[in-house]
């Protein structure tokens, strides 16, 4: 199938290489990641094609995705994307094997766009399925007390919560203390194009 053909989001093409190549040198050349949120699937195609030691399980709540997101891996012949399963970082426990453990647990640009509740869903779903060693990695904006907040996240924030006022642009602080609530710890936090970060947490 043709790239013009398949859902795709031009912000995932802009961000996928600077976050592809924030994530290399946290990661051993094999592993298991689970990605939170897929959406299109533009992030498991690239960043499976370019780590083929690992094994890339997508999910998203919306399972209308799921023929885009097998279609990305397709076309960027990543055969070691599994196919999608249908994960709400809300439900309690996750619905995955209670024994099921990832090496990456890695979600892009949820948090500001679902209700708080996702982060607290996030962090403890995380807690209980990260390998000892594993990494949570997140990304996407956030606003923190003591850095000056661009002037294009405040306009962005302005829009999600006029968009849904349960979302918004989160703090950093407020999602840190989800994860310590959690038993993670916020390890890094790497700064990327456009205001994003790339947040590192593990146990
Ligand atoms: C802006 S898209 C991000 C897609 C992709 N990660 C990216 O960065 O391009 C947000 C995604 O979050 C998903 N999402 C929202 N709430 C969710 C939840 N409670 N559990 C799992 N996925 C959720 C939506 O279905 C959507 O695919």
């Amino acid at each position: 199938m043709h790239t013009s053909t398949l859902p795709s989001s031009a912000a995932s093409e802009r961000n996928k290489d600077p976050i592809l190549n924030a994530l290399r040198p946290l990661l051993p050349d094999q592993g298991k990641a689970l990605e939170i949120a897929s959406g299109t699937g533009q992030h498991a195609a690239h960043f499976a094609a370019a780590l083929p030691g690992w094994q890339w399980q997508p999910s998203d709540m919306d399972d209308t995705l799921f023929g885009a997101i097998a279609d990305h891996a397709r076309q960027q012949a990543a055969d070691n994307v599994q196919p999608a399963i249908a994960l709400d970082v809300r439900s309690n426990p996750w619905p995955l094997p209670a024994k099921t453990r990832f090496d990456l647990i890695y979600c892009a640009n949820m948090l500001h766009i679902a209700s708080w509740i996702c982060c607290p869903g996030l962090m403890q779903g995380a807690a209980r399925h990260l390998a000892d060693n594993g990494l949570l990695v997140t990304y996407g904006p956030y606003l923190e007390q003591d850095v000056p907040t661009a002037p294009s996240n405040l306009a962005f924030d302005a829009d999600l919560r006029q968009r849904n006022p349960s979302w918004g642009i989160r703090q950093l602080a407020d999602v840190e203390k989800e994860a310590r609530l959690a038993g993670l710890h916020l390890r890094q936090r790497i700064s990327l194009p456009a205001n994003n970060l790339l947040l590192v947490f593990g146990r």
